[in-house]
């Protein structure tokens, strides 16, 4: 895979004009290349060019119900916050492992979660590089034993995973945590070591019920029980302009204000591009062209951004107030 951002695609996020952003490419002498006429650039390049600062952050990926685009849509993401320069990590908590797979890598070869809960492995020490600005703890089969081994051994379930994504949370600036469809004792804790919980929804026929049974799991088993608040987002995948299904699921999460205050203000249409570049062992943003699953996960990746980014003139202020106060000692 050969993810790459293209110099328009940068004007338009930093709203600086093309020749500015190319002669900026030249003068700090920075990796980029040319081809079919565009200029675009990689993970590296991107870090001087948007200079962004974040607070670190957890993200954990979940719906009860399968096949709403936990996988495909955090994968894509993950690129894409990558190619702005971010650091991303990835738990591949699924048993299935389709994040890994869609990484290209083997898991029999490294260690997964199970493997770090049992063996003491570091987690640090256990990520795999995907792409420059992304790194994968992966996941295979035996992860499926990961709920019993909390129930047996009593294992703290606020605690387990938590502790390991501020570990992550000292070396990367997002971590993605990508959940099978269950709500049992492992995706708790992921819930439990997230800062925000994504829930995708598609339109089809059992999404609202799967929707409302997670989103009241997560209050009863999650939220009440360890007296927290989570902050959780839905994110609607699949949307199709020309199905009536589309329509009614979205004008039924524009009506209900606990649905519509937790919406992203991006909805990702359907496109097989998703799946075709992943069968590919690429991703979306491997290509040059246009097209709108690369435009809506851009607008999604931008909204994350949004939310952690630290602005670097309060960031300055504060760190003059800082040393304002130290002199004054
Ligand atoms: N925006 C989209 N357009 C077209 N197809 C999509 C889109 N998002 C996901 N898909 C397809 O939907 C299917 C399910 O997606 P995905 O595997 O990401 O779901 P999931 O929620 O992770 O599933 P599981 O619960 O099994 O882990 C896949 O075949 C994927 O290619
Ligand atoms: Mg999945």
């Amino acid at each position: 895979m050969n993810p790459k951002m293209l110099t328009a695609e940068a004007c338009d996020f930093l709203k600086i004009s093309l020749p500015a952003l190319h002669k900026q490419l030249k003068t700090k002498s920075l990796d980029y290349k040319k081809s079919q006429n565009k200029i675009h650039f990689t993970h590296e390049t991107a870090r001087k060019i948007f200079k962004l600062k974040f607070n670190p952050s957890c993200w954990s990926w979940q719906n009860l119900k399968g096949g709403v685009g936990k996988t495909h849509l955090s994968f894509a993401t993950a690129i894409r916050l990558s190619l702005y320069g971010a650091r991303v990590a990835v738990i591949d908590l699924d048993q299935q492992g389709n994040f890994t797979q869609a990484c290209g890598i083997d898991a029999e070869n490294h260690p997964v979660l199970i493997d770090l809960i049992t063996e003491k492995y570091d987690i640090l020490e256990s990520m795999v590089p995907v792409t420059n600005g992304l790194d994968i703890l992966p996941s295979r089969i035996e992860n499926a034993l990961l709920d019993n081994l909390f129930a047996i051994n009593s294992l703290p379930i606020d605690r387990e995973i938590k502790k390991r994504v501020n570990q992550l949370k000292e070396q990367y600036d997002f971590i993605f945590i990508d959940c099978p469809p269950s709500l049992g004792q492992a995706v708790s804790a992921a819930s439990l070591a997230a800062d925000h919980i994504i829930v995708p929804v598609d339109p089809e026929r059992f999404s609202l019920s799967g929707l409302s049974v997670t989103l009241k799991e997560l209050e009863r088993n999650v939220s009440e029980k360890f007296e927290t608040k989570l902050d959780i987002k839905i994110i609607l995948n699949k949307f199709d302009a020309r199905t009536s299904l589309s329509h009614s699921i979205l004008q039924t999460l524009f009506n209900d204000p606990d649905y519509q205050s937790r919406l992203f203000k991006t909805f990702v249409r359907t496109s097989q591009e998703l799946p075709n570049t992943v069968a590919k062992n690429k991703t979306i943003f491997d290509s040059l062209k246009n097209s709108s699953a690369r435009e809506d996960i851009d607008l999604l990746a931008r909204e994350l951004i949004e939310i952690t980014r630290i602005n670097e003139a309060e960031h300055n202020s504060h760190e003059n107030q800082t040393s304002d106060v130290v002199v004054a000692i």
